[in-house]
């Protein structure tokens, strides 16, 4: 299966989605990398792997999303990319992409799910006193951080954890999570 991944900035959940890509019974394969900011380090790092790296910058499209959406589908679709993974893409989608990739574009999201949709999930979890934290990858739907849930993996909360520390031991979790339920998904989908 031909991937696309999206990103807005590091790129360490990309880099994970395109090595395991890279095994040789991977059931997908990381054809290209699009981000909406340019010279973000993820760029680099696909190029690094061997993976084209491309940048449509959203300012030139101005309060225009979907203009800018279609531009990047586009790309999409001239390289025969099948499914989506949003890996650190800030930017909220139009119902037309999604609607154009329903069913075919997963996110990851830094929460245990539903537990804090949208943004600063770690000092969230912190506050709250919640003994464990995670991370979701799921299906993209209309609803921001909604969607069906492909997996889910949990770290604890330990005492003093800044939004910092924490984020670290859950970023680590991703980078396994994701690449598995992206494989997961993707055989799933071929065999329906
Ligand atoms: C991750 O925490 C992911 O869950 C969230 O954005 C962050 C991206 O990090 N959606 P990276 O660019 O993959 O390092």
């Amino acid at each position: 299966t031909r991937v696309a991944v999206l990103i807005s900035g590091s790129g360490t959940n990309m880099a994970s989605l395109i090595a395991a890509g890279q095994a040789a019974d991977a059931p997908y394969e990381v054809v290209v990398v699009i981000s909406n900011v340019a010279d973000v380090a993820g760029l680099e790092k696909a190029r690094a792997a061997g993976v084209e790296a491309l940048t449509v910058e959203h300012k030139p499209f101005g309060k225009d999303r979907e203009a800018h959406e279609r531009a990047i589908n586009a790309l999409l679709v001239e390289r025969d990319v099948e499914v989506i993974a949003l890996a650190g893409y800030m930017r909220l989608l139009t119902p037309w992409l999604v609607q154009k990739w329903a069913g075919r574009m997963l996110n990851i999201h830094p929460s245990l799910l539903p537990l804090y949709p949208g943004l600063n999930t770690h000092a969230r979890a912190i506050e709250a006193g919640d003994a464990e934290a995670g991370c979701t990858v799921h299906v993209v739907t209309e609803g921001v951080d909604e969607g069906p849930v492909l997996g889910q993996a949990r770290v604890p909360i330990l005492p003093g954890d800044t939004p910092d520390a924490l984020a670290e031991r859950v970023k680590a979790a991703e980078h396994t999570l994701y690449p598995q339920a992206l494989a997961a998904f993707v055989t799933h989908r071929r065999a329906a």
